[in-house]
């Protein structure tokens, strides 16, 4: 009886919720034919190695030019693999960009070419930019007008094999904005929810720790049947969580979830883990930072990723962190109703981009560009979105500040 209604529970969260165009069971039996060609030697459930139950899965890719394990989520196994793979998919086509390239520092070529504005893309303290290094460029399109744009070829790949391509180290060189999905539409508002976050992600961490406290929702204001689920999942297994909302002036919803083990009587051996999501609909949003938070935790566990070293495992595993975490999740004040935060929910995929557009342009961005990666022989749709203006990923200490990001600090 118990699982008939936490199937129930399952069934009203599949894919359709998170707005696919196709179940996730389809966009599997296409994609799998393929994982050969792809590389993909492993589609792993590693669910089973937590105790929570939100289903996680781990792609290996052992030849890649990036990272070689790829995680996914979400409220089914399908969802799950579906985001593994997909993930894996097109970190393969961001390896392998197959456009034609332009060679010429931006002096060079501003005259020829319309190129997007360098100032406003995020790059680090020791950027080796100037209007004169010569550097290479691919081209996209502008969402706005429909027009062709050069970016720079460093912020659209991802073969990181050495030696790196002419006019590296000048730009933030990441996977923000590097999407699929089974359409290019799909494909494209992920990246570009990808981008938004990063940027809500950047502006809140440079706010006083007073100030993001102001932010803590309230999780029993949470009524969305997926999202209750999500957490009661969290409470069997003793996990506590903690919900904060980073919505930046973009206005989509942004949401960030820390979990730490309660129940391990004393100090646990599974690290705290944090998620992000944002997407126009704030169940959505929140849903995919829960399931990622799972995700991250999973991903400790397995130890799988060759980026998490020993001292990561020291640092998250000793007391006194487990304990901050705790404390941060458990003392502060609940303040934000999850009613009261603003959602939008489109009659289709391009409504909801056009949305997200509009909210953009509100703080003056109106350029979205969109450098399709798909690749015609195997017509899964890929893109790499990149928004001017907006922060770039604050994770390393190198990171410099952008204009929106100086905005808060006063610098
Ligand atoms: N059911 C699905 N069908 C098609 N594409 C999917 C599906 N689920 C996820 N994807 C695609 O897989 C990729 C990974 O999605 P996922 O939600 O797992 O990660 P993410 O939020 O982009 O994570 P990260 O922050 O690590 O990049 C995205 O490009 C997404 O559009
Ligand atoms: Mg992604």
């Amino acid at each position: 009886m118990m699982e008939q209604v936490r199937q129930t529970e399952w069934d009203s969260i599949g894919s359709p919720q998170w707005r696919r165009l196709v179940s996730a069971e389809e966009t599997l039996a296409k994609v799998t034919p393929l994982l050969g060609a792809f590389g993909i030697t492993r589609v792993a459930n590693v669910t089973g190695l937590d105790t929570v139950g939100i289903p996680v899965v781990m792609v290996n890719r052992p030849n890649s030019r990036s990272l070689a394990v790829s995680q996914g989520k979400g409220t089914s196994l399908a969802a799950a693999k579906a985001s593994a793979v997909m993930e894996s998919i097109e970190a393969w086509h961001a390896e392998r960009v197959q456009l034609p390239l332009r060679h010429g520092s931006y002096e060079d070529l501003r005259y020829a070419l319309p190129l997007i504005d360098p100032a406003l893309l995020p790059c680090h303290v020791d950027s080796l930019y100037t209007p004169h290094a010569q550097m290479l460029w691919a081209e996209g399109t502008n969402l706005k007008d429909g027009t062709g744009c050069w970016v720079p070829y460093e912020m659209v790949h991802t073969n990181y094999t050495l030696p790196l391509p002419t006019g590296h180290g000048c730009f933030q060189a990441t996977s923000n904005g590097l999407a699929s999905g089974n359409h290019w539409i799909e494909a494209v508002l992920h990246g570009l929810c990808e981008v938004i976050e990063r940027d809500a992600r950047t502006l809140w961490n440079l706010l006083p720790e007073a100030a993001q406290e102001e932010t803590r929702v309230d999780l029993e204001t949470v009524a969305d049947p997926t999202c209750r689920a999500l957490l009661a999942k969290f409470a069997r297994a003793g996990v506590a969580v903690g919900v904060w909302d980073m919505t930046a002036d973009t206005g989509v919803p942004t949401f960030l979830a820390r979990i730490v083990q309660t129940s391990s009587g004393g100090q646990s051996s599974v690290r705290p883990a944090s998620g992000y999501g944002t997407h126009l609909v704030p169940a959505i949003a929140l849903s995919r930072a829960l399931t990622e938070a799972a995700q991250s935790r999973l991903t400790f566990i397995s130890g799988a990723r060759d980026d998490m070293g020993r001292e990561e495992y020291e640092h998250f595993l000793s007391e006194q962190e487990q304990e901050r975490w705790l404390a941060r999740i458990q003392l502060g004040p609940l303040l934000r109703d999850f009613n009261a935060i603003q959602g939008w929910r489109g009659q289709s995929l391009r409504d909801d981009l056009a949305e997200l557009r509009t909210r953009l342009a509100r703080v003056g961005i109106e350029d979205v560009i969109v450098v399709d990666l798909t690749r015609p022989e195997i017509g899964i749709p890929v893109v790499r979105v990149i928004v001017p203006g907006l922060e770039g990923v604050d994770g390393s200490p190198t990171y410099a500040l952008g204009p929106r990001a100086r905005c808060i600090t006063g610098l």
